[in-house]
């Protein structure tokens, strides 16, 4: 599914957010990375807007390794990383996040965005990142979520169930992926509940940050 929408992936991104996953995705990378020469993986990386602020905010010498299940997705990063000059900083491999393919304590930091919604078995993907992080190491996830008001959420609903996968299809051409995407955030477990699965994988220090009204959440960690 996402090769299939990888190509208008960026735009339709930008324009269903109304450009505001940029600002998350920032607020993310500076919660993550804090300047000191790092290794930080960024699992589900897909067209790497994050992977590159990453790159941008790590100092010199650090490593990005960007890793999805999907090629496709990838295949703009490199371009994008050259044009944002920082492309000597990251390296990219196709695995599945669920069974990284890196030994025990490699990353200082670790991190996810809008990616861990569609795994399969969500315990089994925190189990591994927090496997591959060094004892200390943070791990911050974003991940879409239903607001919080009530008002709000209907809005929302009427905007997500019936608007978006319309726009997304018209875009794509691939609507089914735009009515998996509403899906896909209903019946992700809400924050606390999250917390709790993030805590039962062995993180401590576990908390969430609300952005945006609840349209996105911030979930933050340390081994
Ligand atoms: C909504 S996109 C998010 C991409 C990117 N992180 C961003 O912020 O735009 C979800 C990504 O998760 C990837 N993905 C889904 N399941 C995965 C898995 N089990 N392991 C690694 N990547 C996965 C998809 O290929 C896709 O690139």
């Amino acid at each position: 599914m996402f090769d299939g929408i990888a190509p208008s992936y960026d735009r339709l991104n930008h324009l269903m957010s109304l450009g505001v996953d940029r600002l998350w995705r920032r607020k993310a990378v500076k919660e993550l990375v804090d300047g000191t020469v790092q290794k930080i993986l960024d699992v589900a990386c897909g067209t790497g807007d994050s992977t590159i602020e990453l790159a941008k905010r790590a100092g010199l010498g650090s490593t990005v390794i960007g890793v999805d299940i999907s090629a496709g997705m990838m295949e703009p990063l490199m371009r994008k990383a050259a044009k944002a000059g920082v492309h000597d900083r990251i390296h990219l491999k196709v695995a599945d996040g669920c069974d990284l393919p890196y030994a025990d304590g490699t990353f200082h930091a670790v991190t996810c965005s809008f990616g861990i919604r569609n795994f399969e078995d969500k315990a089994k993907g925190l189990r591994e990142f927090l496997r591959v992080l060094k004892p200390g190491g943070k791990m911050v996830i974003l991940e879409l979520s239903v607001p919080d008001g009530r008002r709000l959420r209907r809005l929302y609903n009427i905007y997500f169930m019936h608007i978006m996968p319309w726009i997304g299809g018209l875009v794509s051409g691939n609507k089914e992926a735009y009515r998996y995407l509403p899906a896909s955030v209903q019946t992700f477990p809400a924050p606390e509940k999250f917390c709790t699965m993030i805590k039962d994988s062995g993180f401590r220090s576990v908390r969430f940050r609300t952005l945006t009204l609840g349209l996105c959440r911030m979930y933050i960690a340390e081994k």
